[in-house]
């Protein structure tokens, strides 16, 4: 079965088509990088801006030559250790690379995935693959393929079936600047490869110098915007007291948001951030099927920088932060 559809989503890409590509962090709408066409259509199906631009993926790091002009000695350790993986870094890119994949910027964002379907797609058919989160824009990222099924039915996309996605959250977006005294990993888009993680490689090597960390985020990411990854039913943040009780929580949602909602359901982390992660957005949709016309999550106290992933993805996925 799956040699069979892994031949047909080879013939697809081949073709100039768009197809629903597994990854290891969330399922990938994906087309050749020398498909214009195609190109385009990922922007037509997403509903996306076209200034938003899309992540190369590659099948292995010798590859990324075909889409990047340049390639730094601290860039090719971060690939070497952390590819195949969920980590995206933008590089300049090369001048024939499709403009409309980088948005018209000088760079690009490559990652190789560590799903091994989608870097057998990526290495049969013979060119890296644009894809974005295979969701409309703004809204939430599949991990399986009934949830890409909630956008696409089975005759407007072929999606290759992978399974759950092991990861759960978007891939890491990190561009390296260089400073007087080595190097900053600046974070675009913080995911469960952390800064602390990259510039710990990085020291290991005393050649590339005193290494920073910096979160920009959606200062440098066009399409990290506020309001993306938004579940079908308001999604409110509450702060960490466990003392709440229902009433107190549902007199301040009526009075914030002016609105009570009849079933409210909590969206509960657990302790472990990438449990947290992988369940995130399969969580989120079940609540909103079983009923729910608003879901609660509770602030946490953990620290472990995986963190900041998860809260940056609900931050941008709630309707409001209730104060007290
Ligand atoms: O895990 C992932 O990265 C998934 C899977 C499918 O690989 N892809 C994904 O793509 O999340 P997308 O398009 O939903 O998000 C890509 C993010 C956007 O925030 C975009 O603005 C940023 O990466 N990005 C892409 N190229 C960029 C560039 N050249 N400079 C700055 N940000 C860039
Ligand atoms: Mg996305």
């Amino acid at each position: 079965m799956i040699w069979r559809d892994l031949s047909e989503a080879k013939r697809r890409v081949r073709a100039g088509e768009v197809i629903g590509l597994p990854t290891e962090t969330v399922y990938g709408l994906a087309a050749a990088i020398d498909q214009p066409a195609a190109i385009e259509r990922i922007f037509l199906l997403k509903e996306r801006p076209f200034f938003d631009p899309l992540i190369v993926h590659v099948a292995s790091a010798s590859d990324v030559c075909s889409v990047a002009a340049v390639i730094r000695p601290e860039e090719a350790l971060l690939m070497e250790r952390f590819w195949p993986g969920p980590l995206t870094l933008i590089l300049p890119r090369r001048p024939d690379l499709n403009p409309m994949i980088c948005s018209g910027l000088e760079t690009v964002g490559v990652r190789c995935p560590a799903h091994p379907l989608a870097r057998r797609v990526i290495r049969t058919s013979g060119i890296p693959l644009a894809a974005p989160s295979a969701n409309k824009f703004g809204k939430t990222s599949p991990t399986e393929v009934a949830h890409v099924r909630e956008f696409w039915s089975e005759a407007e996309l072929f999606v290759l079936d992978g399974g759950p996605c092991e990861i759960g959250l978007e891939s890491s977006v990190v561009r390296l600047a260089p400073t007087a005294s080595g190097c900053c990993v600046e974070v675009l888009r913080p995911g469960l490869v952390t800064g602390d993680e990259l510039a710990g490689v990085l020291r290991e090597s005393a050649r590339f110098g005193e290494i920073s960390v910096r979160f920009l985020e959606s200062a440098a990411s066009p399409g990290h915007v506020k309001h993306h990854y938004v579940p079908a039913v308001p999604l409110v943040i509450a702060p960490a007291d466990g003392h709440l009780g229902e009433g107190r929580l549902l007199d301040a949602i009526a009075q914030q948001l002016g609105a009570r909602p009849q079933r409210l359901a909590e969206l509960t982390l657990g302790k472990d951030p990438r449990v947290a992660a992988r369940l995130l957005y399969g969580s989120m949709r079940a609540l909103c099927e079983q009923g729910a016309d608003m879901l609660v999550v509770f602030r946490n106290d953990g620290t472990a920088e995986e963190w900041r992933a998860i809260w940056d993805r609900l931050e941008r996925a709630a309707a409001a932060e209730l104060r007290f």
